[in-house]
């Protein structure tokens, strides 16, 4: 155990500086080195930061010799990332959701990381929201009866949103990993984004445990009225055979249970979030048995629910996982869409998805 574990910190974007600031915040952190290609980001984390810098990340990560490797670049580079965390030498590897954009390059991190016994770390930092943690305790308390259904709904397009979704899920229903799943897709007008993903994605996944998952994302997914930050409108939760248990992401919980009913506040906030987050990765540096709650294994079950619900919207019928073969999700999806117009759910999400069938947008807002 060390009283300080040396980061590096690569992608000083949104999510970069968030982590940057979180690690420099917590002392058992020091930020030693950062990495951007971008000569401006760069210098402005320099500037705050201190210590190694550079636009080479397996220089600086080299020069420093971290022991935590941290990546917060768009969802193209994964592997690459994963590999350099490796070669400096990094104990924990700490990167952003999704896992990656297709089960080739999910499956080869899963590899590169299975081989090198790095610990890694998927920022689905939601879950410490105090109103997400609430909507588990009332679960965890037996409140619900059995649980036999979780849920996940989000207005934002898949690869930003339905890595969240289904994290949160998978841990409403007490982590089981999925027998199978079937989904269906519509509209390619964010094929090419940063984020590549069908407008509009849902589907049905049965849970090894019994538990049905039904997800949907994207332009086609029913607004939360109770939430007006676009973003944030996402709701997250379980029924059992005693009540039911919700979360929203920009709107607190509620629940109705025996009991009765009951609701709280509580809004995802990266500033509340990050803390406790970043924490329990010096728990697990510390003790190999205190297991981050945002764990590779983890967040890689998630992301085979994403990839063949992908699948599925592809070809048809029903998936089983876990996945056998590799393959393109996103480019054959993208392929199999291509020119399709989404319909959308709702006038809310016309300015998000502006490729959207022109006949609907204007029949919703009459
Ligand atoms: N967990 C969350 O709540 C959450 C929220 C927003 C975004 N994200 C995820 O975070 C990731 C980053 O998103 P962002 O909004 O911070 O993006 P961003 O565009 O603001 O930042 C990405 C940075 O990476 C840099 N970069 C690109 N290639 C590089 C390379 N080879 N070496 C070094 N730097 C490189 C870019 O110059 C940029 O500064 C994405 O995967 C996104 O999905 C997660």
């Amino acid at each position: 155990m060390k009283d300080r574990y040396r980061v590096v910190v690569v992608g000083m974007g949104k999510r970069g500086m968030h982590h940057a600031l979180a690690f420099q915040a917590n002392e058992r952190f020091e930020v030693a080195g950062v990495c951007d290609i971008d000569a401006a980001r760069l210098d402005a984390a320099a500037s705050k930061f201190g210590g190694v810098k550079g636009k080479d990340a397996l220089r600086v990560a080299l020069s420093v010799r971290p022991d935590v490797f941290c990546f917060c670049t768009l969802p193209n580079l994964r592997s690459q990332m994963i590999r350099i965390a490796i070669e400096s030498g990094a104990r924990l590897v700490a990167f952003e959701k999704p896992v990656a954009l297709n089960s080739r390059e999910g499956m080869e991190v899963k590899r590169l990381l299975a081989a090198s016994g790095v610990k890694a770390v998927v920022s689905h930092q939601h879950r410490y929201g105090e109103h997400y943690r609430k909507v588990k305790d009332i679960i965890a308390s037996g409140a619900l009866g059995r649980v036999h259904t979780v849920y996940g709904t989000a207005s934002g397009w898949m690869m930003h949103m339905l890595s969240h979704l289904i994290d949160y899920m998978r841990w409403y229903s007490g982590d089981a990993k999925a027998e199978w799943v079937m989904g269906q897709a519509a509209g390619c007008g964010k094929c090419s984004d940063p984020h590549p993903s069908p407008d509009y994605i849902g589907g049905f996944i049965q849970f090894t445990n019994g538990v049905r998952g039904i997800v949907e994302c994207g332009a086609g997914a029913p607004d939360v009225p109770e939430v007006d930050y676009w973003w944030r409108k996402c709701r997250i939760g379980a029924q059992g055979t005693e009540g039911f248990a919700e979360v929203l992401t920009g709107g607190g919980w509620r629940a109705v249970t025996k009991a009765g009913s009951s609701s709280g506040g509580g809004c995802m906030n990266y500033d509340l979030d990050m803390p406790p987050y970043i924490e329990d990765m010096a728990e697990w540096l510390d003790d190999d048995r205190k297991v981050h709650p945002c764990n590779f294994e983890s967040a890689y079950a998630g992301f085979e629910i994403m990839m063949a619900l992908c699948r599925s919207a592809m070809e048809g019928g029903q998936v089983a996982l876990p996945l056998r073969d590799t393959a393109d999700e996103i480019g054959m999806l993208g392929a199999h869409l291509a020119g399709q117009k989404v319909l959308l759910s709702t006038a809310a999400n016309a300015s998000a998805y502006p490729s959207a069938s022109p006949e609907l947008e204007l029949a919703m807002s009459r």
